[in-house]
């Protein structure tokens, strides 16, 4: 097959992780007889720079008009005093509104190679950390009105039924692919709009009587993931609380720098990204971790281009690297030998094989 990727490097250790990223994905469609094609897509603080614009239209067209868009990271420092329309996350929030994809998969599982990095007690990691989070992404309060007027500054939080029922069929549908336990989340002892969701959720219960629903409020959930993360199979929620609660769950695998996420919307055409930060005072220093990255471009083959075999085949490799004692520098831990990105992606790249 040839698929056509919007690759988006991005700033801070977004370029070198996709660099990684891409010889992953290189080296698959070698092994399986594909050809990824690649198209460089402006965005974040590269294209402030660049154009004075965090997302010119002509680059995100440039995704709309791709098979799916890989991203390393945006935003650092340099960019902090722009204006807020400005700011190289407001390219990403572009990004993510104009390909409409509205459903954000975060994945918070353990490695077991690195259960030790976890800051939770080892009585808790023994019970299994393996949920997903499915996060609303282009609604809510990050697509409300914003103004400032005086001393007061305004956010809305709007949510629609058709906004709320599309993504609470993914979170079902996910459910009934895993373990078929959906944990809705939401504040209803005080939100009209989590009311809402609420009510949405449970009149679609209706038509998945296979997957087990069950509502809890965001704050004891936050607490819960930390008390019994064991407990959850699917969670789902709004664009913020699903921000906030998806940056705790990575944290209790801790490797944030391993976990990679997906975006979809209405057509197959995904956005795949690490969920972490640029690393602007790492970048350019052969650190960072690319793991996130190439996770990233595994869950674009399975999800995107029906690629099932080879996103495990990129899974395995990754394995295979941890087995072997490899570590770059976020989740070193002694005993382990030390590598930067590039020698990650080495491995990995060589541990590849067609199954
Ligand atoms: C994330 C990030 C973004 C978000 C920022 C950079 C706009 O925190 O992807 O979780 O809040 O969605
Ligand atoms: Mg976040």
């Amino acid at each position: 097959m040839t698929k056509n990727i919007a690759v988006i490097r991005g700033d801070g250790i977004g370029p070198e992780i996709v660099e990684q990223a891409l010889r992953v994905l290189d080296k698959t469609a070698e092994l399986y007889g594909h050809t990824f094609n690649y198209t460089d897509v402006d965005m974040g603080g590269c294209a402030i720079d660049k154009y004075g614009d965090p997302l010119p239209e002509k680059e995100l067209q440039k995704c709309i008009d791709s098979d799916s868009v890989l991203l390393g990271a945006v935003g650092g420092d340099k960019w902090n005093d722009v204006p807020g329309h400005m700011r190289p996350e407001k390219g990403l929030l572009r990004l993510r509104e104009g390909m409409g994809v509205y459903s954000n998969n975060r994945p918070a599982k353990i490695w077991q190679q690195l259960a030790d990095a976890s800051p939770l007690k080892k009585s808790i990691v023994d019970k299994g950390i393996d949920f997903i989070i499915v996060r609303e992404l282009i609604g809510g309060i990050y697509f409300g009105e914003h103004k400032t007027e005086g001393d007061t500054a305004t956010d809305v939080l709007k949510y629609s039924e058709s906004e709320i029922e599309r993504i609470g069929r993914i979170g079902f549908e996910t459910a009934q692919k895993r373990n078929k336990r959906l944990c809705s989340v939401e504040k209803s002892n005080v939100l009209d709009s989590s009311r809402l969701w609420k009510k949405v959720m449970h009149s679609l219960a209706e038509e998945y009587p296979d997957v087990e629903l069950s509502d809890m409020l965001v704050d004891n959930c936050a607490m819960q993931i930390v008390k019994n993360p064991s407990q959850f199979d699917v969670v789902v929620t709004e664009n913020m609380f699903g921000d906030i609660l998806s940056d705790e769950a990575s944290m209790i695998t801790g490797s944030i720098g391993m976990i990679p996420s997906s975006s979809l919307g209405a057509t197959t055409c995904g956005l795949y990204e690490p969920i972490h930060g640029s690393a602007p005072d790492i970048a350019g220093k052969d650190l960072a971790n690319p793991i996130g990255t190439i996770l990233s471009a595994a869950m674009m083959l399975r999800f995107s281009f029906d690629m099932p075999k080879e996103a495990d085949a990129i899974e395995d490799a990754v394995s295979a690297y941890l087995d072997a004692g490899y570590r770059t520098a976020d989740i070193m831990s002694e005993g382990m030998t030390q590598v930067g990105c590039r020698k990650c992606g080495d491995i990995i790249t060589e541990n590849l094989k067609k199954e």
